[in-house]
């Protein structure tokens, strides 16, 4: 990407997220506090927007189905679970310390650099006789001054000053020799100090149940699930062996995760606290490489049918050697965000590793009866997993657009409008009387605004001129607008009684509606 382009992504993000802040789709979790970092809140608008995810996804792929079942499943996690998932072992990333700023980075996320390496043993401060004898080296990259290197070198042993009235600028540097290298990744991006050697740090909230927790007795450990998919293998034999099912079948979840992610970052889409939507998919061993591209056509439709086209979405094939150690073959679905393309999904085939391993590990059979074959066998799982969160903020970057339009008196502004799919908007309709302080107006408008609350969002609004209403409506995505005005009370005649104005948010297009006929085309729009 261009500097050029990704200094406007950068701006289009800013504005994204000011957005969702100013029209509270999401805030800063505690951001009183200074903010708890990687976790964020929703707020009104954002809360609906992500009921409305989290209901059509269960509609389509729970009710909708015959084949599929839901669970919801508990969020503190039995250390076994984890023990036999691998996660307690090797849900890791490296990790490294930078030795100056303490600053933690992901090892596999550092860019790899070329430059000269200045190398110290130590330091001293000759007045009050301080010394330390301990190497560090700091990188100097093209177009640095040598300088750079011994000031961050001093600022480095300052730390160990027992005396914190002494300056570093007045530490002496010992050993310098330097070293020209290639592509290393041993320093630290921002200001080329050195990092400590990667160490392999575990992503999963940790913590203790029960009476014995405070003793730190090992038997209290649970930890807060890194991912759904394990309830739904632990519950396999339960769900299973309670509902007539047969090969293929799915069990499917949506809930929270937790994952202590070192670099939270781009706004929700890496955060510590995120919601999943998952299934998994049991079948024969032999459908599962089919089952695999069925899900992916699947998933892709359903993200058109959410209002992210296609041609936003990129299909990685994972290669041998990249894939989880469970998949036989993954793809995954990712997105154009501003700020890069970026996963929001995994398909994943991950043969019968799960079941097989919590067999092995609880001791317990899990395995099934296949009516069709007359055999027991472990099936083998296709799993489609999703970030609600992360969907949602795609949503919310491929709504957001600006448009210059041009106003009744000529005069050009620019209009902010989240053109959300009706089907996923906060709000669906808006109802404003046309004047606040005409008693028939809002007494009709309320009457409207009754008629349509138990099937949808509806939002009254009797404040500002009509196109400021307008405007407000735009910028939070709501796909129409209703105005009742003196022609719906009849005063241009009886052909336009009991209609009122319809505006589309997209084309700013108005048409007449009845009242009669408001719900059932509102229906048909957001169903
Ligand atoms: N059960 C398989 C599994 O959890 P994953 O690729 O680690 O696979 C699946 O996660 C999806 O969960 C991702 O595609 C992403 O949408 C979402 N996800 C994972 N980590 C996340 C995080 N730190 N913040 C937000 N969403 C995350």
């Amino acid at each position: 990407m261009s500097e050029a382009a990704s200094e406007k992504n950068t701006v289009l993000m800013e504005k994204i997220v000011s957005l969702c802040k100013r029209r509270s789709f999401i805030f800063q979790s505690a951001e009183i506090y200074g903010g708890l970092n990687g976790c964020w809140d929703y707020g009104p608008l954002g809360a609906e927007l992500k009921r409305n995810l989290k209901e059509y996804w269960w509609r389509r792929n729970v009710q909708e189905r015959e084949d599929i079942l839901g669970m919801d499943g508990s969020i503190l996690t039995h250390q076994e679970v984890l023990k036999a998932s691998g996660h307690v072992g090797g849900f890791s990333d490296p990790m490294c310390d930078c030795l100056l700023s303490k600053a933690r980075l992901r090892a596999d996320q550092i860019d790899p650099q070329d430059g000269t390496v200045y190398q110290y043993s130590g330091a001293s401060h000759e007045e009050s006789g301080w010394s330390v004898d301990r190497e560090y080296s700091v990188l100097v990259t093209e177009g640095q001054d040598e300088n750079k290197a011994r000031k961050t070198a001093r600022l480095y042993y300052s730390q160990f000053l027992t005396d914190k009235q002494i300056s570093p600028k007045k530490l002496e540097l010992a050993g310098e020799s330097t070293e020209e290298v290639t592509g290393t990744t041993s320093f630290n991006p921002e200001n080329g100090s050195q990092l400590t050697e990667p160490r392999e740090f575990n992503l999963m909230f940790k913590t203790h149940m029960g009476a014995s927790a405070e003793d730190g007795d090992e038997s209290s450990v649970a930890y807060l699930r890194p991912e759904t998919a394990q309830t739904i293998f632990t519950q396999f034999k339960n769900v299973a062996e309670t509902n007539r099912v047969k090969l293929p079948f799915g069990i499917a979840q949506i809930g929270k995760s937790f994952r202590n992610e070192i670099n939270p970052r781009n706004y929700t889409f890496r955060s510590r606290e995120f919601e999943q939507m998952e299934i998994e998919f049991f079948c024969r061993p032999d459908e599962g490489m089919a089952l695999t591209d069925e899900w992916l056509e699947k998933r892709l439709k359903f993200y058109e049918e959410i209002g992210i086209p296609r041609e936003h979405l990129h299909i990685l094939d994972v290669p041998d050697g990249e894939r989880a150690h469970y998949s036989k073959k993954t793809y995954d679905i990712e997105y154009e965000f501003p700020f890069g393309i970026q996963e929001l999904e995994g398909v994943a085939y991950r043969t019968d590793y799960d079941l097989s391993k919590h067999k092995e590990c609880s001791g317990k059979p899990l395995e099934f009866f296949d009516d069709e074959t007359k055999e027991k066998l472990i099936p083998h799982v296709v799993e489609p997993s999703a970030g609600c969160d992360r969907t949602i903020l795609a949503l919310i970057c491929e709504a957001f657009d600006e448009e210059t339009v041009t106003d009744d008196k000529g005069k050009e502004e620019v209009r902010t409008v989240m053109r959300f799919s009706p089907r996923m908007a906060p709000i669906k309709v808006a109802v404003l009387p046309l004047l606040k302080n005409k008693p028939e107006l809002v007494e009709k408008a309320r009457e409207v605004q009754a008629l349509l609350t138990p099937f949808m969002t509806v939002f009254y609004d009797e404040t500002a001129a009509i196109g400021r209403r307008y405007r407000r409506q735009d910028e939070v995505g709501t796909p129409f607008c209703v105005t009742v005005d003196f022609d719906t009370l009849g005063e241009a005649g009886d052909e336009l009684k009991d209609t009122v104005t319809l505006r589309h948010r997209d084309s700013m297009e108005q048409e007449r509606i009845a009242i009669a006929d408001l719900r059932n085309f509102l229906l048909d729009q957001i169903h």
